[in-house]
């Protein structure tokens, strides 16, 4: 099998997509920038999306998908044309999380092909990021940074990839799709240890490209393996095998998944990384649980042998994020608590609106599986 019938879903799936787009709705009203964090009550906020706009754009798009209510698709039109400024941004790798779930969204849900300029726009300016002698793109700081910043890559970057594959179709210029594809051999080379576990971060030398080290930023060590990362990880390369038909990335997708199932907790969902030494009394990252959710239904459409099983655990995460981590009865404005930003930076146990767009990505992936998402 390869989906399941929407008909079929247990009905703590249409509780949840009726409380996310009511909390969708209530946002919607409330904001004025856009939201990062939650803790106390209140959304963290930025003017220019940080590299977190597209979540948000992201969750108005899929609230326009399941309600076909021409109020929340004006609302999307207005907050993705916001990120518009962010196509010539040089300072970041993350132009892809920016722009496919706005822009690229917005085009898919709407057909409105004057979506595609800024798209394609950004995927030019990602693609200055893109080292050939090291064979990775350059995650953060700008251009011309200094050697550490612009010998960085990160795990992340695997989700700012089909953005380049879109804009290889789009416009029929092969070097985005092969810098994509560079990209990922890279973090199977570099990033993923022979145990399928991954590091956040990889060093290189910029200028001779020669790998230096596994890093971290976000997780607990160079050795450890932080779970947003590993769901990263999973996500990206099923998209890569979605796109490119390699049956390297569907393995790769396939085992840092089982990595991910074997140290999973019994509520499977993951604290913030898979070593730490205070497990169980260390908090937990629910946004990991909603992006390997979503990433698991995608592998159940992709990796067919295994379908039943991508399927079986994914629901089992979104069951436990809804009944243990959901926000209702509380004064949060998000959908789910309890997810970590950077525990290395004290940022910890809140709200997270990738998490929340993950979470609703999920559920759509189950009830609206002819979008293709
Ligand atoms: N891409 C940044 C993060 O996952 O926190």
């Amino acid at each position: 099998m390869s989906q399941k019938n929407p008909s079929s879903l247990p009905s703590f799936i249409s509780d949840a997509l009726a409380y996310s787009l009511d909390m969708t709705r209530q946002n919607l009203t409330s904001l004025d920038n856009f939201p990062e964090l939650a803790k106390d009550g209140k959304w963290l906020c930025s003017d220019d999306g940080f590299w977190t706009g597209g979540h948000w754009t992201g969750l108005l798009w899929l609230a326009y998908a399941h309600t076909g209510d021409s109020t929340i698709e004006h609302a999307a039109r207005k907050w993705t044309r916001r990120l518009t400024p962010r196509q010539h941004d040089t300072t970041t790798h993350d132009l892809g999380f920016l722009f496919e779930l706005s822009f690229l969204l917005g085009h898919k849900l709407t057909g409105d092909s004057s979506f595609k300029a800024s798209a394609i726009q950004a995927a030019r300016t990602l693609a200055l990021r893109f080292n050939p002698k090291g064979k990775f793109f350059q995650a953060w700081g700008p251009l011309n940074g200094t050697p550490s910043e612009r010998g960085r890559a990160i795990i992340d970057t695997m989700m700012n990839l089909d953005l380049l594959f879109w804009t290889t179709q789009e416009t029929g210029e092969k070097k985005f799709a092969e810098m994509a594809i560079t990209q990922a051999h890279t973090v199977l080379q570099r990033h993923v240890r022979s145990d399928w576990s991954t590091s956040h971060v990889t060093d290189f030398d910029p200028d001779t490209g020669e790998f230096i080290q596994q890093e971290t930023a976000q997780g607990l060590s160079a050795t450890s393996c932080w779970s947003r990362g590993q769901a990263w990880a999973v996500y990206g390369f099923a998209k890569c095998y979605r796109e490119t038909g390699n049956a390297t990335f569907l393995d790769a997708a396939h085992h840092l998944a089982e990595y991910c199932l074997h140290r999973l907790p019994p509520d499977r969902v993951p604290y913030w990384d898979y070593d730490s030494p205070f497990i169980p009394d260390d908090v937990r990252d629910s946004s990991a649980a909603s992006i390997l959710a979503s990433a698991s239904l995608l592998l159940a459409t992709l990796d067919t042998a295994n379908a039943d099983c991508w399927h079986t655990e994914a629901m089992a995460m979104l069951e436990s994020l809804w009944n243990s981590y959901g926000s209702r009865g509380t004064n949060e404005p998000c959908i789910l608590l309890h997810g970590t930003r950077s525990k290395p930076e004290d940022s910890m146990d809140h709200g997270l609106i990738y998490g929340d767009y993950y979470f609703v990505e999920a559920l759509t992936r189950l009830t609206k599986p002819e979008l293709r998402l």
